[in-house]
């Protein structure tokens, strides 16, 4: 997510900081950016020479140092609260105070979030699709001490990316994730209780919901332990046990079947 952020925002002319834990996962993103471009200069819709332009805008940052001079931060770590307000309250130390900081988490509670960086009214959900070059919504969270001018950049932002934006309140799994993360829980529970297959599945949300992707086939492409962090997140927040994570996702996770970035989740890879 983190280099489709960085793609998104160096296309629509900005210059992007990318910073990861280790050298080489910067370098990871940098050539996701490049080849997800390459596409699209294969297919006529970029010049060889302006993805030139917009990788040499991605500058990799060894540390978070480098954001000393950024005027708006976007994290994208992993789904965890412990990291990202440790992060979080890392970058605020560092970034000038005028710096506005979103958190691009999937469902984790962005007033808890802001409390971290004891700049509240200066921090926002800014909550990308994946993939991030091709998906046209930014969900846009208020926490409870968010500015209206925080939010007016934030929305501005998103929408010299392309994007379309989308105003929420902060309450768990904000509007996408109370939605569609309960809908894939409980096909995981169908494929648990062997209702049918997961190919089935599938097959039954593609044709009979008009959906692009079936729910087993999503899950992959999100990462079974993101969906997994989610339904937690839901499970905490609302404490409803209507939210409980299938125990076939939590096997999945503990055993490291991750779906496509491990290459083997309800599908291989
Ligand atoms: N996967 C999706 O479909 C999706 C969609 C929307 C939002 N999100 C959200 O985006 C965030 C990232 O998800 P992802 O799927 O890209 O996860 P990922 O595990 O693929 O990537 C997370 C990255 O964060 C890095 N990281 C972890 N701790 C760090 C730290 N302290 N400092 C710097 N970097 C750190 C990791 O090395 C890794 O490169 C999560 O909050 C997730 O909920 C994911």
């Amino acid at each position: 997510m983190g280099s489709g952020i960085a793609q998104v925002a160096a296309r629509s002319g900005l210059m992007v900081a990318l910073t990861d834990i280790k050298e080489e996962f910067v370098e990871r993103g940098l050539s996701q950016v490049s080849s997800s471009l390459q596409r699209d200069v294969d297919k006529g819709r970029l010049t060889a020479e302006a993805k030139r332009e917009i990788l040499a805008r991605i500058k990799p940052a060894a540390s978070l140092d480098s954001l000393a001079d950024v005027d708006f931060v976007v994290e994208a770590v992993t789904e965890d609260l412990k990291a990202k307000s440790d992060l979080l309250k890392a970058v605020a130390r560092i970034v000038r105070p005028n710096t506005i900081l979103a958190s691009n988490t999937s469902s984790i509670s962005i007033t808890t979030l802001a409390s971290a960086t004891g700049r509240p009214d200066r921090f926002i959900g800014m909550h990308f699709m994946n993939p991030v070059p091709v998906m046209k919504l930014v969900e846009i969270i208020r926490g409870a001490a968010t500015s209206d001018q925080t939010y007016e950049t934030t929305r501005a932002l998103a929408e010299s990316f392309g994007k379309t934006a989308v105003e929420v309140n902060d309450a768990p799994g904000f509007v996408s994730n109370r939605v569609l993360m309960p809908m894939i829980n409980e096909a995981i529970f169908a494929v648990y209780e062997g209702v049918a297959s997961v190919k089935a599945i599938d097959e039954i949300m593609k044709l009979g919901m008009n959906h692009p992707m079936g729910p087993l086939q999503l899950a992959d492409f999100i990462g079974l332990d993101v969906c997994l962090a989610i339904m937690n997140v839901l499970h905490d927040g609302f404490n409803d046990s209507k939210y409980r994570p299938c125990p076939l996702l939590k096997k999945y996770v503990s055993a490291g079947w991750l779906g496509r970035k491990t290459g083997k989740g309800f599908y291989e890879y």
